[in-house]
């Protein structure tokens, strides 16, 4: 009979027959330790002595059937979420203390009891009352939803167990506490162990989970993202507090497009769905204003027009102010470079503003050329043309680079009755839109077009 190799070198991994003082494989001392695997199979398989069932491969072709899907028959909502609920996922919706988490999470949970679903809504923030008084005021409380208020995660998953919901809410997750674990509420491992644990449930037990998470500052509480990586969708709603537009967008989804958003109102009553964000984000424009500009903008599937807005004014400061809303700012000094070494259109000793209007927030590099215009109509004091949109990439040449979904943008620009678009040239293929476009080449042909001279 073959010796066992009963002995492995916790430096090397090499295996022995016996112990001794030196690894013979690579010279290491003291490193030669007793397997404490059973005798069945080889011993580099076995995990704490213990060895694991074989998995069933499978080869690519072979498709699996597309998961179940509930449809909440609020599109904003279904459209983020990819096409619906998927049954058995975990999703993970973050968002500032009092952006309307909790008033979305009750009004999607009456659609999807609606829609058939079995839904449990577990709060550990509200009283069963304050839940019942927030379902009343959105002419919910006749929905079937179950609710209970509670924080214990073992009482939380026994209740479900007997239960079987399709989906439970868990409203948050950061007041969730996991009585194993020897750390208050809200800290990174309760809302790791919890996440985990739930998610784990939900897979197991063919039930989804929605787990609100709030953001927080940099603190001691764990905000969403340390639950990020265990869902299999995280959702951010966003928004400014004083506005009454909220956003929600999908940051990650293993279901359906990353990037894509809902729009919603906060009302009196609760969320209500924008159908067309373009006419909204654009209704509180007037007349045609120095620094501002309508971007033609692409967000997840959808085409949205909004207003950027800049204001540019001698600084008393020695380092002029730069403040961004709803931009990066990072790539706001890009521009301002580009401007200054292309055109010619420097910024020195001014204070720069730049706002996106409605409190959306845009990170597609085609908003430069509508940055850029914003900024130099501005600085000029001169209005751009009320019928138009603007679009387009800027590189650091100062050349204008197309973009994806040319003909989308301009589509929306058309039927939002603007009539003019100015943008780097249109992709081969782009269809007719009706609309006078005007492509551009670069950054100092656009300024001289639009402002009329050159800055020199
Ligand atoms: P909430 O859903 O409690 O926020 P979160 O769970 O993210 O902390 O809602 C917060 C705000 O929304 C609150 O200040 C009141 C407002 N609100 C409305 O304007 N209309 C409504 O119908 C409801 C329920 C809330
Ligand atoms: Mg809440």
């Amino acid at each position: 009979m073959a010796k066992e190799l009963a002995f492995t070198c916790t430096a090397c991994g090499a295996a022995t027959s016996k112990w001794s003082g030196k690894c013979e494989a690579c010279g290491a001392w003291n490193t030669i330790q007793e397997d404490t695997g059973l005798a069945a199979g080889p011993k580099k398989t076995s995990i704490g002595g213990r060895r694991g069932k074989t998995l069933t491969l499978t080869d690519l072709a072979t498709q699996e059937a597309a998961p179940p899907r509930t449809l909440a028959g609020v599109e904003e909502l279904d459209r983020v979420l990819g096409g619906g609920l998927v049954k058995a996922s975990a999703l993970l919706v973050g968002g500032d203390p009092g952006i309307g988490k909790s008033t979305l999470m009750l009004q999607a949970a009456a659609r999807f009891a609606r829609n058939g679903l079995k839904v449990i809504y577990i709060s550990g923030e509200e009283s069963n009352a304050q839940v019942q008084m927030r379902a009343r005021r959105l002419g919910l409380d006749k929905s079937p939803v179950m609710l209970a208020s509670d924080t214990n995660l073992r009482d939380i998953l026994t209740t479900l167990e007997q239960e079987k919901p399709d989906l439970t809410i868990i409203d948050s997750i950061q007041t969730m506490w996991a009585d194993h674990v020897d750390s208050a509420p809200g800290s990174v491992s309760q809302v790791r162990t919890c996440a985990h644990e739930l998610t784990n449930f939900a897979k197991t037990h063919d039930m989804s989970v929605i787990m609100v998470g709030h953001v927080t500052k940099e603190g001691a509480i764990a905000g969403p993202r340390v639950v990020e990586h265990m869902v299999d969708t995280v959702l951010y709603f966003e928004g400014e507090r004083g506005h009454q537009f909220r956003i929600l967008r999908s940051v990650k989804n293993r279901f359906g497009p990353a990037d894509e958003i809902g729009v919603f109102e906060m009302t009196s009553k609760g969320l209500a769905e924008v159908r067309n964000p373009s006419a909204l984000f654009l209704s509180e424009r007037g007349e045609p204003a120095p620094g501002s500009v309508v971007f033609a903008g692409i967000e997840g599937t959808r085409p949205v027009l909004c207003e950027i807005q800049a204001l540019v004014a001698p600084s008393p400061h020695s380092q002029p102010r730069r403040s961004v809303v709803g931009w990066d700012g990072g790539r706001l000094a890009m521009i301002m470079a580009v401007l200054e070494s292309r055109c010619g259109v420097p910024f020195t000793g001014l204070d720069v503003y730049l706002n996106v209007a409605g409190g959306l927030r845009i990170s597609e590099p085609a908003a430069d050329l509508a940055v850029a215009a914003a900024l130099v109509s501005a600085r000029e004091d001169a209005a751009l043309p009320k019928e138009a949109v603007i679009f387009g990439e800027i590189s650091l040449s100062g050349a204008l680079r197309p973009v994806i979904q040319t003909e989308n943008r301009l589509k929306e620009a058309q039927k939002l009755g603007f009539t003019t678009a100015i943008m780097p040239r249109a992709p081969k293929g782009t269809g007719a839109s009706g609309l006078d476009l005007r492509e551009m080449k670069d950054l100092a042909g656009f300024v001289e077009h639009v402002f009329g001279e050159r800055q020199g």
